[in-house]
């Protein structure tokens, strides 16, 4: 990377701070709480962690952490657009004991955050990226699975959701071939999955038909 830890948090929390009010309700990550403490950010006594890169406008991270007052959820972004509608969200709202949404990217995931972090990390609807020429901007790819490896906890889940069906089908490859990871599916991929909380883009991609891949994935 081209920027330090330091500045490229600093960047991102002056920029923040120019277009919405930081507040209690987001964790303003810099150099003087890394790594992150989970156990001592969340003030509560809960053992799960999950964690949702990519979580949009929020809604349904929002929803899953209301539904789920035993269980943790850590969830970052990296456009401002997509934290300040999600902040919104959260000032109308009690503050949800067992949520941190901060604002960042992946780039700097194991200089902020200990191996072994989490209990299960979600990806619903990453940027597919479709043009050829575009495909090294994915996030999601053979190099960041190892990430997703050191994060999670031994037995941890890593779950994925796309309308992209190359995509889709390319990280299945992807994963299926990894010796780090199993599936924990029967099959490699459901297209529909009973009682889940829907993303805004799933509502959107349904609404127009799309067929949607879901995936999970078993850290070895
Ligand atoms: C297509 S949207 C999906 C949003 C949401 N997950 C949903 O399903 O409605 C992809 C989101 O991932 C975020 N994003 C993309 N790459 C990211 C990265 N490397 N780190 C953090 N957020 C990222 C984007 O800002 C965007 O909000």
């Amino acid at each position: 990377m081209w920027l330090s830890v330091d500045e490229y948090y600093n960047k991102i929390n002056s920029d923040s701070r120019k277009y919405f009010e930081l507040n209690d309700r987001i964790l303003e990550i810099n150099s003087d709480i890394l790594p992150l403490d989970f156990g001592e950010l969340f003030e509560n006594p809960n053992k799960k962690i999950k964690f949702e890169i990519g979580f949009g406008n929020g809604d349904s991270l929002i929803k899953l952490a209301l539904k789920n007052p035993d269980i943790n959820y850590f969830g970052i972004d990296r456009k401002m657009d997509r934290i300040r509608i999600a902040l919104k969200k959260l000032n109308k709202i009690d503050k949800v004991k067992n949520l941190i949404i901060a604002r960042s990217g992946t780039e700097y995931l194991d200089k902020i955050i200990d191996p072994g972090a989490f209990d299960e990390i979600i990806m619903n609807f990453p940027d597919p990226w479709p043009k050829k020429r575009h495909h090294k901007n994915r996030t999601l790819n053979s190099e960041f699975i190892r990430v997703l490896h050191d994060l999670l906890k031994k037995g941890g889940m890593f779950r994925f959701a796309s309308d992209h069906e190359e995509y889709s089908l390319e990280i299945l490859d992807i994963f299926l071939k990894s010796a780090l990871f199993e599936n924990a599916y029967p099959e490699d991929y459901k297209n529909e999955v009973r009682d889940r909380i829907e993303t805004q883009f799933e509502r959107h991609k349904k609404k127009d038909g799309c067929k949607i891949y879901y995936m999970k994935f078993r850290k070895i």
